[in-house]
């Protein structure tokens, strides 16, 4: 995400951004895309503390462009991604084609994913975007197996008119859906964003 995303938050599509259009150019920030080296390491050392050390069964919601996707698949994990936007899930297919890896157009809220549980939810940047985060926490950990993990990845962006979700309000909404959860600052590492950032950031990993 950029103040540049959320400058444009306004309108009627989730979070006011036309995500069908944003895709062709999605991959272009350094945290989306993560072309470079040190970005793309970066969030490969992230992950690689966030997920399950084992493979297992991993939910992206919200997958975009699936580079995130790729990077679990890269570590073992078997996908399923899900987005509401079918050029952001062609783009990921194309990304990950060849991976054991299955992407759905669909909605995060209610992913369609019938009676399969998963022993990591993962969610980049979305949350902030759904109508009551509270209720959606709730169905995300009724879809993790016993022992599962949300990891979620949010943030404020902007300044003049901010958007996103404070780790505040993330943490005092999960509180009563998780067994214990752990809120990791994001902000002050440069390597993740590609530049020197002073929003807030941040991820949060719950153990249900
Ligand atoms: C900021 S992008 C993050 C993409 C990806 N998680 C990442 O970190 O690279 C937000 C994504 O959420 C998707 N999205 C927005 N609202 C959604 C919804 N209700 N259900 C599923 N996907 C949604 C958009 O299409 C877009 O791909």
């Amino acid at each position: 995400m950029t103040s540049d995303d959320a400058t444009t938050a306004t309108g009627a599509h989730p979070g006011g951004i036309d995500w069908d259009t944003a895709a062709a150019s999605f991959d272009d920030e350094p945290d989306h895309g993560l072309r470079d080296a040190d970005v793309r390491a970066a969030w490969a050392d992230r992950l690689a503390a966030w997920l399950p050390a084992r493979p297992g069964d991993l939910l992206d919601l919200g997958c975009g462009t699936g580079s995130l996707s790729l990077l679990a698949a890269e570590r073992g994990h078997r996908v399923t991604g899900v987005d509401l936007s079918p050029a952001m899930v062609e783009r990921a297919r194309a990304k990950l084609a060849g991976r054991d890896a299955v992407f759905l157009v669909g909605d995060a809220a209610r992913p369609p994913v019938g009676e399969r549980r998963f022993d990591a939810v993962l969610v980049r940047h979305v949350l902030w975007t759904l109508p009551d985060p509270g209720q959606v926490l709730r169905h995300w950990c009724g879809l993790l197996r016993p022992g599962g993990r949300l990891v979620l990845v949010e943030g404020v962006w902007g300044t003049v008119d901010p958007v996103g979700i404070p780790a505040e309000r993330l943490t005092a909404l999960l509180a009563p859906l998780v067994a214990r959860q752990r809120l990791e600052p994001l902000s002050g590492d440069a390597r993740l964003w590609g530049r020197p950032v002073t929003d807030e950031r941040y991820a949060v990993v719950a153990m249900v």
